[in-house]
């Protein structure tokens, strides 16, 4: 068997792929999605929860969902008069952000670890 040198190969185009990755959306950080987190608070509430019932709660739901309904806001594939426009603000990396930290409160935060 020839493994030796092909692994290696592998491994080093591996870390070049996580490095690329990473240039482009580091990892998410819930504390700097909290920061962010400022522009959602009028709708959703200070912590996600929502005093006013048009509009979600957002806390607690897993990360990819939020990510995903972020990026389907942001590409028109879903489509709100108010939360579009707002998507549409929103990088790739502050929508890891902001999916991690509202994932990070509530009941689901600690089954997601
Ligand atoms: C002006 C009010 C407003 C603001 C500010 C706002 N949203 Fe929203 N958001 C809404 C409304 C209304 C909906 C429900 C849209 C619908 O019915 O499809 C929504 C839906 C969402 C959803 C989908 C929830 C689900 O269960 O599918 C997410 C995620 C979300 N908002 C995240 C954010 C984030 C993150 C911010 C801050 C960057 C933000 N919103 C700021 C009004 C707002």
């Amino acid at each position: 068997m020839r493994t030796g040198n092909g692994s290696a190969r592998v491994r080093v185009i591996g870390a070049a792929f996580a490095a690329l990755a990473a240039a482009s959306v580091g990892a998410s950080d819930p504390e700097r999605g909290q920061r962010k987190s400022v522009a959602c608070v009028a709708c959703h509430g200070p912590v996600g929860i929502s005093p006013n019932p048009t509009f979600p709660h957002i806390a607690g739901q897993h990360a990819t969902y939020l990510q995903m309904q972020l990026d389907n806001f942001r590409s028109g594939e879903r489509y709100h008069p108010l939360m579009t426009p707002i998507a549409q603000t929103l990088t790739d990396q502050d929508i890891a952000d902001l999916a991690m930290y509202y994932s990070s409160i509530g009941p689901l935060a600690e089954a997601q670890r």
